[in-house]
């Protein structure tokens, strides 16, 4: 008798904890987004199965089943464009070409700047340079002499003009050059810099890394340490470096077995951390505000026209108090990486915009004063690297170049300057000022009829397309043929610094609506009305499948026929 209820209270503890478990399996899949991106392991999964082809001249230009004398028109616009691009940029391109084949890097990011069925015909035509002379003011200067307006932001690094971070590593390896590059001590510069560094977010440690990856790295593997428990949490799209636990997904050859990736700014994903256990940190990358749930918009993704982008400050900053709360109740170590965000969407960072303090924040890019750099601050209880009651059980962290005096001497700079003139004036009405001049293109692209428009937070803007098109990727030629510089991801991110005056910003906006006149003009717009998004990813996955099925197939090719 006794054994038989042994036996059912044994029986009822497996199927609660069945149970319990289903049931938190099923909150996890609801607080996924319901996109690739928010399921890494089918995105992978999809991206093995993409098949290569590409399209052929003819096709090149008429991939939306345009008419004829609008695929000539374009093809006259391409062969000019090609041509100024040709004699415009002729020695930053020959040194581009001669390094190629040697840099990775390189290869890379010339492959995918536009979709991949287009990337070979346009790589033979448009020789992007990607070497610079010189820097000053707001603008870049090639090795053709060509000067662009750089709304590259050096990946965000450039945040008050190139000859700010210029002064910074001057004057900062001024002050360090007696020491040197010795490593291990520290110079005293560095003392300066955690005062401030614990001032600016408001918590009581620091740690310094070599690149924002390591930052994030570290302030994870802590969070790991002290709650001893295994997993994070990252928000769909959020970007937080390339190492691979946040970087589940495509591009990263194993599978992030300790991330999960919720859907951001949903209840859903609160519940999740309400319920499991094994939660050890929230990252937060504050960017995501300006696209929840997107991938950093990169225009080799511009197949349609579906790209968007909103930044809602309300509604944002009432997740992130929700999310503050969720995690305090339970424990859950709070992250924010403000690697990209920190000291450009105000002085205090994204704790200081949205009014939410985080247990520790990353910081990285601008804050090197134009060196490289990571940087972790977090509450004391989450920082310590050793338990006091157990002298064995320790949290690794080491990294050869960490608070190098050259860095120090650059950041103490920068640090020194955030509250003198000029600075401290581009920090007022920012946001007023950024939406101000987002509000005036708009309007300057609405009046001239253009069907792209512009969403931002703060500094940091990205491009939208209204009239469903294949060829939305062609702008950042045309933007790049008015002297705007990008960054390889094209229209997805244009960063500005803030020195950027109301004169120089005009010139901006000008050679915007120029660029997309231009383009409209050669035909790259033109759309039949019964053109929808829909039916261009429709007519894009017919292509994959037709590939996939025979290859090479008529006049799409595979890439080991050429
Ligand atoms: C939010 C965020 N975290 C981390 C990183 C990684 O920084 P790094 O490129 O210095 O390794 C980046 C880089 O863009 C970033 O934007």
């Amino acid at each position: 008798m006794v054994t038989q209820i042994v036996s059912y209270i044994a029986g009822a503890v497996i199927v609660i904890f069945l149970l319990r478990k289903l049931l938190l399996r099923l909150q996890l899949s609801r607080a996924k987004h319901r996109s690739l991106t928010g399921h890494s392991k089918m995105a992978r999964r999809f991206a093995s199965l993409v098949p290569y082809y590409e399209y052929d001249e003819r096709q090149f230009f008429t991939a939306d089943a345009a008419p004829a004398h609008i695929a000539a028109t374009r093809r006259a616009g391409f062969m000019r464009l090609a041509a100024t691009f040709a004699e415009r940029y002729r020695k930053t391109a020959a040194l581009t070409a001669d390094v190629m084949e040697a840099v990775s890097d390189l290869q890379f990011t010339s492959r995918y700047r536009v979709p991949f069925q287009f990337s070979r015909f346009v790589r033979e035509h448009f020789k992007v340079g990607t070497f610079l002379e010189s820097s000053s003011g707001v603008s870049v200067t090639d090795l053709d002499g060509t000067r662009f307006f750089d709304l590259t932001g050096s990946y965000g690094v450039n945040l008050f003009g190139y000859d700010f971070y210029k002064e910074c590593i001057a004057r900062g390896s001024e002050r360090v050059k007696d020491l040197g590059p010795v490593l291990g001590a520290y110079h005293p510069v560095m003392a300066e810099n955690v005062r401030r560094l614990l001032e600016i977010s408001g918590l009581d440690e620091v740690s310094f890394h070599m690149s924002g990856t390591e930052a994030v790295m570290q302030a994870v593997r802590l969070a790991r340490y002290h709650t001893r428990r295994t997993h994070l949490v990252r928000f769909c799209g959020a970007y937080h470096g390339w190492w691979g636990d946040v970087q589940p997904g495509v591009g990263n050859p194993l599978p992030a077995n300790h991330t999960y990736t919720l859907q951001d700014m949903d209840d859903a994903a609160l519940t999740v951390l309400r319920n499991r256990r094994d939660i050890a940190c929230v990252l937060v990358n504050p960017l995501q505000a300006l696209h929840p749930n997107s991938a950093a918009p990169g225009d080799s993704t511009l197949v349609d026209s579906r790209r968007s982008a909103h930044f809602d400050r309300a509604a944002y900053t009432a997740w992130l108090e929700r999310l503050r709360e969720v995690c305090t109740e339970r424990n859950i170590v709070l992250i924010f990486d403000e690697v990209f965000v920190g000291f450009r969407l105000a002085r205090g960072g994204a704790q200081e915009y949205f009014g939410v303090r985080a247990d520790m924040v990353t910081y990285g890019k601008s804050i090197g004063g134009g060196l490289p750099i990571g940087v972790v601050c977090g509450r004391r209880e989450v920082m310590r690297r050793f338990r006091e009651d157990r002298p064995a059980d320790v949290c690794f962290a080491r990294g050869t170049f960490n608070s190098h005096p050259y860095v120090m001497g650059a950041m103490a700079e920068f640090l020194d300057r955030l509250d003198e003139e000029p600075i401290s004036t581009m920090y007022r009405n920012l946001d007023a000022l950024w939406d101000g001049r987002a509000q005036l293109v708009n309007g300057m692209l609405e009046h001239a009829d253009l069907p792209v428009r512009i969403a931002n937070l703060s500094s940091i803007w990205t491009i939208a397309y209204q009239r469903p098109s294949r060829y939305n990727w062609m702008l950042q030629y045309y933007l790049r043929a008015e002297g705007l510089a990008l960054s390889w991801v094209g229209t997805g991110r244009l960063i500005f610094s803030l020195n950027y005056t109301d004169e120089d910003f005009a010139a901006v906006a000008d050679r915007i609506v120029a660029a997309a006149m231009a383009m409209q003009r050669d035909g790259w717009w033109w759309a039949d009305p019964q053109l929808t998004n829909r039916s261009i990813r429709r007519s894009v996955f017919k292509e994959m499948i037709q590939a996939r099925s025979f290859s090479p197939l008529g006049s799409m090719s595979s890439p080991r026929s050429k």
